[in-house]
């Protein structure tokens, strides 16, 4: 099917390298004015102004569309936790109350209640809510998400959690690539013993996960109380050497010295990393090592105190944003709200944030050389918005503004 978009008044393209982008790059938006895409097959064939555009061979046997408004490439949600059980209400209300983190966790909430709940739902139920979620994402212009395992921890529930995620994806349009999370916490069989839990998922959860390649990540939680920086380099490049990406959640709660280790484990990102100091980053720029921002758990949880995302552009590492969308600490699908947390929290400009959601996200799942930007060869996955200037899409909050979505050349949502 060829597809012609047209009415288009701002396209942003992103085009460029495939690689993540730093720096000064990291605002630079390729911006078209009264802009049209063409899309064959799934994939764009041009994208440019539409006088460009038009005279593309392929243009006059296309199916035409006119959609007035901004066009960026969909939402690559590259950090979520969207298979759970239940919304976790009882931490919100404890919170509401002053409760914090670590209180809640010792109150029997945190992520092992998560854990209760979904060792306990039936398979059925878990694919079901996360095609519904899948629905949100889309109604919201994101077009691929990165989902975690990791409210499972035990084989049976790490398994089930992983084959819904794989049931899902067959049900929905929503491009979704699984993590394997399985050390996000230390489940309560194995209380005081991380060492000898991560041996367990080493030995009996990963080689399952592998040989039916049920996931393309791996990450752990790195923080105090859960995985040490050592484990979590340990961890990650045993996992790497079994065919895994790794990841890691760092530095959320504390400097605990994730960043370091993830770097050294050669993670595609490290994740959170609000208490990453200035002195550590060389060390991620140098590793190659993107930093995935999620202020939506910020807000959430009402901390005065975001991620230093100048300091990471002014030190040329990468900088992508998430939604972290997850029952705990940040209940939240819409990437247009972590657009406007990173511009009114993190001081990021429109350009850098709008970089950091599409192609920076795009890289921090690894497939920048097929997602996040809209320039010929690039699968054709694009948001058109309800606005005049991409800067409204960091400006407005709080709504959604998306009218349309395009999946691999297909209107998947059309409001
Ligand atoms: O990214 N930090 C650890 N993991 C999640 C929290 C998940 C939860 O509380 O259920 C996060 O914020
Ligand atoms: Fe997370």
């Amino acid at each position: 099917m060829v597809l012609l978009i047209i009415g288009l008044k701002q396209l942003l393209t992103f085009k460029g390298s495939a690689a993540p982008r730093s720096g000064g790059a990291q605002g630079e938006i390729g911006l078209v004015r009264n802009g049209a895409v063409l899309t064959e097959g799934g994939v764009v064939r041009a994208a440019g102004t539409e006088r460009e555009v038009m005279r593309h061979p392929l243009a006059k046997k296309a199916r035409a569309i006119k959609v007035s408004g901004v066009a960026i490439p969909a939402f690559v949600d590259s950090h979520t936790h969207a298979v759970f059980a239940e919304p976790r209400l009882r931490d919100f209300a404890l919170r509401t109350l002053g409760a914090t983190y670590a209180g809640i966790k010792a109150r029997g909430g945190g992520i092992i209640s998560s854990v209760k709940a979904v060792r306990r739902q039936v398979p059925v139920k878990m694919v079901s809510q996360l095609v519904e979620r899948a629905g949100r994402f889309l109604e919201c212009g994101t077009g691929t998400i990165e989902v975690k395992t990791g409210y499972g921890l035990d084989k049976k529930s790490e398994l089930k959690t992983l084959t819904a995620v794989k049931a899902a994806a067959a049900r929905t349009e929503l491009e979704m690539l699984p993590t394997l999370l399985s050390a996000h916490a230390v489940p309560p069989e194995f209380k005081g013993d991380s060492k000898k839990y991560l041996r367990y998922v080493l030995s009996q959860i990963l080689p399952e996960v592998v040989s039916k390649r049920l996931a393309v990540f791996a990450d752990i939680f790195c923080e105090r109380g859960y995985f040490t920086p050592q484990e979590s380099r340990f961890y990650l490049n045993a996992c790497r050497t079994a065919g895994l990406i790794p990841k890691i959640h760092a530095e959320q709660l504390s400097n605990y010295g994730g960043a370091l280790a993830g770097a050294g484990a050669g993670v595609v990102s490290a994740d959170h990393v609000d208490y990453v100091q200035k002195k550590d980053m060389p060390a991620m720029r140098r590793g190659g090592v993107i930093a995935t921002l999620l202020p939506a758990s910020n807000f959430f949880l009402g901390l005065a105190r975001y991620p230093d995302a100048r300091a990471f552009i002014a030190e040329g590492v990468p900088v992508a944003l998430a939604t972290d969308f997850n029952p705990g600490t940040s209940p939240c699908w819409n990437m247009q709200f972590a657009l406007s947390a990173a511009c009114t929290h993190m001081k990021m400009t429109p350009e850098e944030a709008l970089c950091a959601a599409t192609i920076n996200g795009a890289c921090a799942l690894r497939a920048g050389n097929r997602l996040g930007s809209i320039e010929p060869g690039k699968q054709a996955d694009i948001a058109v918005f309800d606005v005049s200037d991409y800067r409204e899409l960091c400006y407005y909050f709080g709504a959604n503004l998306n009218k349309m979505t395009i999946k691999r050349g297909r209107v998947v949502y059309n409001r």
